[in-house]
């Protein structure tokens, strides 16, 4: 009988505690095969962004925190290398899981790699070939230094290949976050998010802006709000707003604009079964999330992405969302569609969204360490 793999997950930002929290019970489903510990590494901090995924999801309270806190690019990844070097000299796992695009993605992979600890990328490969973008460098130089690759869609073992990462490092196993949403969507449909916001029985859309692309421009962000305003006049549109989105309102003229829509109205960050339940019952979605693009083509809800291009492509060939960009009137014109009915309805959900990724994961590492043995 061989001891448990120790396995370090690594999470930071708010899409990779969703993204850990199925990865963690398939794991830990099998506690004599894993012994997993998690490494928050602090980047997100606020209750809203990040305990209140722990509670909701269950996840395990992490091993460590980092406490890295917000910083420029480069301030805040190498704190987060050097206090992840401290813990893994300590620790010495024998694989670190890093998943998804964010900061502590890149940080914790870079150094793992260079103390000889193999590292597994959960969400490897997607590009939108768009390098002004942190996280398309955070993904590029992650798979570069990968040693197991799960991909969770087929453009992404099309990217890898391409990049000449060895076949046999790269599996598509589906989509983690998926998988999360699919095991808590009932709970979810008890949220009380729609009686407490009036909108029980009622047509509304839902908006997420927080690219730095999209709102660190004044102008940028100015015309997107303006398209929204103009929506709002006939649909009420909640918008849950990001804490990077919440500085720019802040700091430019905007806030008067966002106040005096009637249709428009703000509130904090939410909870992720409020926010599940909220997506799930909408006629529309407007956002510049990576994963709200996936979760709103696994819901079927119509989906309008204000950038030019997406990591994800499946969800324009086989889901509900359609790119359209910053130009106020291309979003007015696709908002109007959408809600006419004309959008898309796929058959079927994208191959391999089927709740189970993260049991491939757990049998592949399995095999990598009897491989390894
Ligand atoms: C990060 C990720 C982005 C991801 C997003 C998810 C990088 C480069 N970016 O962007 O890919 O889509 O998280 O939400 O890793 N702040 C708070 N409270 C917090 C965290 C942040 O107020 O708990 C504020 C700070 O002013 C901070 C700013 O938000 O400077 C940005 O935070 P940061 O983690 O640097 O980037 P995000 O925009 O959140
Ligand atoms: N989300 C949430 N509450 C919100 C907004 C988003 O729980 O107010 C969830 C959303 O359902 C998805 C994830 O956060 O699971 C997406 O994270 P985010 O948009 O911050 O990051 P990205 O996916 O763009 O990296």
């Amino acid at each position: 009988m061989t001891d448990p793999l120790e396995v370090l997950v690594v999470a930071g930002a708010r899409p990779n505690f969703i993204k850990i929290a199925s990865l963690v019970d398939a794991l830990d489903a099998h506690p004599d095969r894993f012994a997993v510990s998690i490494v928050h590494t602090g980047q997100h901090y606020d209750e809203t962004l990040s305990r209140v995924f722990f509670d909701e999801l269950e996840i395990p309270r992490p091993d460590i925190n980092l406490e890295v806190g917000s910083g420029s690019h480069a301030r805040q990844t190498a704190r987060i290398m050097t206090a992840f070097e401290s813990v893994l000299e300590q620790r010495r796992p024998e694989l670190v899981v890093v998943v998804g695009d964010v900061n502590s993605t890149v940080a914790c992979a870079l150094v793992a790699t260079k103390l000889g600890v193999p590292v597994a990328h959960v969400e490897a490969g997607l590009r939108s070939f768009d390098r002004t973008m942190p996280e398309e460098i955070n993904r590029v130089v992650t798979d570069a230094i990968s040693d197991l690759l799960f991909v969770s869609e087929p453009s992404g073992m099309d990217n890898l290949a391409r990049e000449g990462i060895p076949r046999e490092r790269t599996h598509f196993v589906g989509n983690v976050m998926i998988d999360t949403l699919l095991k808590h969507r009932d709970r979810a449909a008890g949220s009380s998010i729609l009686a407490d916001l009036g909108l029980a029985g009622e047509r509304y859309a839902v908006l997420t802006v927080h690219r730095p692309g999209n709102v660190d421009s004044a102008e940028t962000f100015g015309r997107l709000v303006g398209a929204v305003v103009e929506i709002a006049r006939d649909l009420p549109v909640i918008f849950p707003v990001h804490p990077r989105t919440l500085d720019r309102i802040r700091e430019t003229g905007l806030r008067d604009g966002l106040e005096s829509s009637r249709g428009l109205r703000t509130i904090s960050p939410l909870g992720y079964l409020d926010f599940l339940a909220l997506q799930s019952a909408a006629a529309l979605v407007l956002t510049d999330s990576g994963g709200i693009q996936e979760e709103t083509t696994a819901l079927g809800v119509p989906c309008l992405t204000l950038r030019e291009n997406t990591e994800r492509p499946v969800t324009v060939t086989h889901g509900t969302n359609v790119l359209v960009g910053t130009d106020p009137g291309r979003i007015v014109s696709e908002a109007t569609r959408a809600l006419s009915g004309e959008s898309k309805r796929p058959e079927s959900p994208p191959q391999l969204w089927d709740g189970k990724a993260g049991h491939r994961i757990a049998t592949i590492l399995e095999q990598w360490r009897t491989r390894r043995a």
